[in-house]
């Protein structure tokens, strides 16, 4: 058994926590959106055509803002022909995901299905085929309220008032070769700060998030960051980031110390956003928009298979099957989320159903939760209050994490990855305390003491974690709880100390109110 000691203090503040933190993604991609939330004919769709028993794990998931279309898909995405008679709709080719779009669900449909789960909606607008004058049009059509063409339309529509969308993404992974008239910074800084700045004089209440870097492994990375924000920075509230773990190398213990990257990534775009200010002397903070994240590596796909496979219809791709490490270091990234609550406000899991996503679904049949689901959930349930800054005094081990699609060199040293990785949450509705805990010892048992200044008198109401003796182990359509939260015993309180043991390779929640 190794040993681990912690000390927080519900006065050491890290940041409240943004409820937005906890967003998720729906991208038209393979089965996401059909066949995933929308499937008239399923058994359980209600009149819209909404999967009732997707919408139930939803629910359940807990999501609190949901980014929408794309993905690479919406840097060929013509919004308008997305929305008013779907018999009028055009198929067209998409050439994010070689597939046929047939444009039955959008921007409308996509509002209604925020609005019956409780999520906020966040739209992207497409600054790859498209520029500022597709932007507005269509912000003018969700938001502003009517008396003009493309108001009334929406009113025409169906849709009497306003959507009132609050997040805008100016496009997406601009710095991306694979997108659709992807750009360098100057090109794409220049069109973001325009189509920001005629978008704001339409609804000045939006909120605005520039296209940083599609991962920190790009060449460009850094400079990208700069160049975008010194062109957009008066425009715009947030800079978004990307991040895809994997574990290629068949490394469990690398590939759970790699959410110690996204520590790293937050930590250097945030240096580069304050570095912009500070030349512009200006006390303005740019938050960060995590706005894809999640484990993805199985299922990537080159552009010469998509070419063979023809132009499908929501084809099964992308679907990647979660394994118990992957809701390891995905708990890891949830971690390191928390723990930068000050400056990361917002972050989307990419995705939500069937394509790299928590829920799966088989065409008018089951619905079941992945293993990633689980911590996805309870980030989300015991995530609230304020993230406390905790010392956390743990041995730790060094690790070499590959990253093959990096540009430039492939192997990223991570030195000293604690075994214990903690959030702790000053909770704001129950007033008591939330420890989320990854133990990354593959075989030890670890044993936690947790110095809790300031939550005296509190008793455990939830303890519970996600352990399995064989990583590999996932869920199914046949055994959909194969990976699910245990209770987590021998929790002893005394005082401000409480001490508990985590089993090998677990990631556990513990509550007290
Ligand atoms: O989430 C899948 C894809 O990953 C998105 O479309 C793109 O933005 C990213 O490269």
């Amino acid at each position: 058994m190794i040993k681990a000691k912690v000390l927080l203090d519900r006065d050491f503040d890290i940041g409240a926590v943004d409820d937005r933190l906890f967003g998720a993604f729906i991208e038209h991609l393979g089965r996401c959106v059909y066949e995933g939330i929308y499937e008239p004919g399923h058994p359980t769709a209600d009149k819209q055509g909404f999967r009732q028993d997707v919408m139930a794990l939803v629910r359940e998931l807990g999501p609190t803002i949901m980014r929408y279309p794309g993905g690479n898909f919406v840097s060929g995405y013509n919004w308008e022909e997305g929305v008013g008679p779907v018999e009028d709709r055009p198929v067209r080719l998409d050439l994010a995901w070689f597939s046929k779009e047939p444009n039955l669900f959008g921007t409308n449909e996509f509002i209604d299905w925020c609005r019956m789960a409780g999520i906020e909606p966040m739209l992207a607008v497409n600054l790859g085929t498209r520029d500022g004058d597709a932007a507005r049009n269509m912000l003018e059509y969700c938001n502003f309220p009517g008396g003009t063409a493309w108001s009334d339309l929406r009113r025409k529509h169906g849709w009497e008032k306003p959507h009132g969308v609050k997040f805008w993404c100016l496009g997406n992974e601009m710095d991306g070769p694979w997108q659709m008239e992807s750009k360098t910074a100057d090109e794409y800084g220049r069109r973001a700060y325009e189509a920001a700045k005629m978008m704001r004089w339409i609804d000045p209440s939006i909120e605005l998030a520039a296209c940083g870097s599609s991962a920190r492994s790009m060449a460009t990375y850094g400079q990208w960051e700069q160049t975008v924000l010194e062109h957009t920075f008066d425009q715009v509230e947030y800079i978004s980031l990307h991040t895809y773990l994997n574990n290629y190398a068949g490394d469990t213990a690398a590939f759970l110390a790699c959410p110690d990257l996204m520590d790293t990534f937050i930590e250097e775009v945030v240096a580069i956003a304050d570095s912009v200010a500070a030349k512009r002397r200006s006390s303005k903070r740019i938050m960060l928009s995590f706005d894809e994240w999640n484990v993805w590596y199985r299922t990537r796909r080159d552009r010469a298979t998509r070419v063979k496979e023809g132009w499908p219809v929501a084809p099964p791709i992308l679907e990647e099957i979660y394994t118990m490490e992957d809701a390891l270091a995905f708990g890891g990234a949830c971690i390191s989320l928390l723990n930068h609550a000050d400056r990361v406000k917002t972050a989307c899991l990419a995705q939500l159903v069937n394509v790299i996503a928590p829920i799966m679904t088989e065409k008018g049949g089951a619905a079941w939760r992945q293993t990633i689901f689980w911590p996805f959930a309870q980030m989300s349930r015991f995530g609230r209050g304020h993230a406390l800054r905790a010392k956390v005094d743990s041995p730790t081990y060094d690790a070499t994490y590959y990253d093959p699609r990096g540009k430039q060199d492939n192997y990223y040293p991570i030195a000293a990855a604690p075994y214990l990785k903690l959030s702790a949450i000053a909770d704001r509705g129950t007033k008591g305390l939330n420890l989320m805990m990854l133990n990354r010892h593959l075989t030890e048992p670890l044993s936690v003491e947790v110095m809790a200044r300031g939550f005296s008198g509190k008793s455990v109401v939830a303890a519970m974690t996600l352990h399995d003796k064989d990583l590999q182990a996932v869920n199914s359509a046949a055994a959909p709880d194969r990976v699910a939260p245990r209770k987590l015993g021998r929790i002893s309180l005394d005082g401000e100390r409480i001490k508990l043991t985590l089993p090998p390779a677990s990631w556990s929640v513990v509550s007290l109110a």
